[in-house]
């Protein structure tokens, strides 16, 4: 973990920086957070569809999915959406951005109570293109997230026009499209929904810098704080599911784990 490199003897032992990543992890609710000031928040809500994860039709293993993730329905989705709006300025420092994700589902409510928001301004959309559309070989389907980028001072928030995944190595520094693959990682516990690390390093890298805080109130498999860590960021994660944190243990062990194997700068620039 470069952070705090566990290959060097004077280090804390693996165990005990997965505890100190784990502490960043709170069960708790979005609407309890304020005063974090963070510089990137980087967030994916539930998507407001009866979402479990659980289904047949998913490209895995239903069986290893973890119980718990909590949905938000139909009828909550717009006033769910303002609270995390909330949540947002409430724990955006003055120079921050907020990356919030979106399915196509209810993309329109996002945008239009992001443009109803006083205190954020819409600076972008991006777009993530993966390779996961499980009935595609029936029928058209949609393989493509939105994120939407939104600041509260559109003079002061901080950008870099590179990073280290093949987004920038090899092809345009053009934050339009990302295309990056999601990583399937056999044998672990899943987590619905979870995001690809390359996805997630490609912004990081671009929205923060070395000594920024990154925060996700809706944090899931922790993905978010997984990238973080391995970055060097600082970093604090929340969410409702308890379950949630056993499968970013998992992660953090994991990824630790391949940071030793020949194959890991290969692996982190996917
Ligand atoms: C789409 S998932 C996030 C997945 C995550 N990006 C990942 O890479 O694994 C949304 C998460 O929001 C959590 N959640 C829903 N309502 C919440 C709330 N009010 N406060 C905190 N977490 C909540 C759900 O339990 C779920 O884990």
């Amino acid at each position: 973990m470069s952070r705090s490199s566990s290959k060097q003897s004077s280090q804390p032992s693996p165990n005990s920086l997965v505890a100190e990543c784990l502490n960043r992890f709170k069960i708790k609710d979005m609407n309890e957070w304020s005063g974090v000031n963070a510089d990137l928040i980087i967030t994916d809500p539930p998507f407001g569809i009866d979402f479990s994860g659980k289904p047949d039709n998913y490209n895995r293993d239903a069986g290893r999915v973890v119980d718990g993730y909590v949905e938000w329905s139909a009828d909550t989705y717009e006033r769910k959406i303002d609270q995390l709006l909330d949540c947002l300025t409430r724990n955006l420092g003055s120079a921050g951005s907020g990356l919030i994700f979106s399915g196509w589902n209810n993309s329109n409510v996002i945008h239009n109570q992001i443009n109803q928001h006083s205190d954020l301004h819409l600076e972008g959309k991006l777009y993530w293109v993966y390779n996961f559309a499980p009935y595609c070989r029936k029928r058209p389907a949609h393989n493509v997230y939105e994120i939407y980028w939104v600041v509260n001072n559109p003079t002061t928030y901080f950008y870099s026009n590179e990073c280290s995944t093949a987004h920038c190595t090899s092809g345009e520094s053009n934050l339009s499209a990302l295309v990056f693959k999601r990583d399937y990682k056999k044998g672990m516990p899943k987590y619905p929904t979870r995001l690809p690390f390359g996805l997630l390093r490609c912004l990081l890298e671009h929205y923060s810098e070395p000594d920024s805080l990154v925060f996700d109130p809706l944090a899931g498999s922790g993905m978010v704080g997984v990238v973080a860590e391995f970055l060097g960021r600082d970093y604090l994660l929340g969410d409702l599911n308890r379950n949630a944190k056993g499968v970013f243990q998992n992660l953090l062990e994991h990824y630790h784990d391949s940071a030793s194997s020949d194959t890991y700068e290969q692996q982190m620039r996917e």
